[in-house]
């Protein structure tokens, strides 16, 4: 089923389980976020926490499959993914590039807490739009994840972003962030929570300004 999206993910799936040994845990949510990009479309994507690309792989797939079904310059996404474990320790690019995707996505290296408001700041400057998805999955722990989490709001298109936290069900620190975060009286207003279970759940905020169907423009349409 994942070779339908992109048959070089196989590959690269094997890989990543073989670094992290944890080979179930992934399937489900590599589509989970294939499937929020392709269906939320968001020109500026974040994602904190790379290790070795896998995740920003799948991203990246939909942001550019959202680009060819468009036909629509405007609507071209690009993913920002941060991560403070250089090229060194994990062979990202080449795998993006063996997946051609290299064009798609721009890593950064460094401690997610300070690169996220430098980066973010010039380029939703420069975009002019704000951050529309974001997968938080860099450090687990409260000290990281909360400023992430606040980053990311941040510097967020507030009437149009899809917030995904990690592993929510398995660590306390992410679920306390997420929990915070859904109750605040700003995300109460319009905003929606959903929750996927697997064994390292996700929690979703996301408020869509235009419903953005799946297959929207295909011809003959379903
Ligand atoms: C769980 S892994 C990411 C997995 C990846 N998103 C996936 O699903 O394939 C977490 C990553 O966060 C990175 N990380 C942890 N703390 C960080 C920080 N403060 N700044 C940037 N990256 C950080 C680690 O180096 C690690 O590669």
């Amino acid at each position: 089923m994942l070779g339908t999206i992109n048959p070089a993910f196989d590959e690269m799936k094997l890989e990543e389980a073989g670094t992290r040994g944890t080979p179930k845990s992934q399937a489900t949510h590599y589509l989970l976020l294939y499937t929020l990009v392709r269906m939320y479309k968001p020109r500026v994507a974040v994602e904190i926490g790379t290790l070795v690309g896998c995740s920003s792989a799948y991203i990246a797939q939909a942001l550019r499959d959202n680009f060819y079904e468009q036909g629509d310059t405007s609507y071209r996404g690009h993913l920002w993914t941060f991560d403070n474990n250089d090229e060194g320790t994990f062979p990202r690019f080449e795998t993006w590039r063996r997946v051609g995707l290299s064009d798609w996505i721009t890593f950064i290296f460094g401690d997610s807490r300070k690169r996220v408001p430098e980066v973010m700041s010039k380029v939703v400057k420069e975009v002019g739009v704000g951050i529309q998805f974001a997968f938080l999955d860099g450090g687990h722990d409260i000290w990281f994840v909360q400023p992430d989490a606040d980053n990311v709001v941040r510097f967020a298109d507030k009437r149009d972003c899809v917030f995904a936290f990690h592993d929510i069900n398995r660590l306390q620190d992410c679920d306390k962030v997420f929990r915070e975060m859904r109750n605040r009286p700003y995300f109460k207003d319009g905003y929606e929570t959903m929750y996927f279970p697997a064994w390292n759940e996700i929690g979703v905020i996301k408020k869509a300004l235009h419903p953005r169907p799946l297959y929207s423009n295909r011809p003959g349409g379903f």
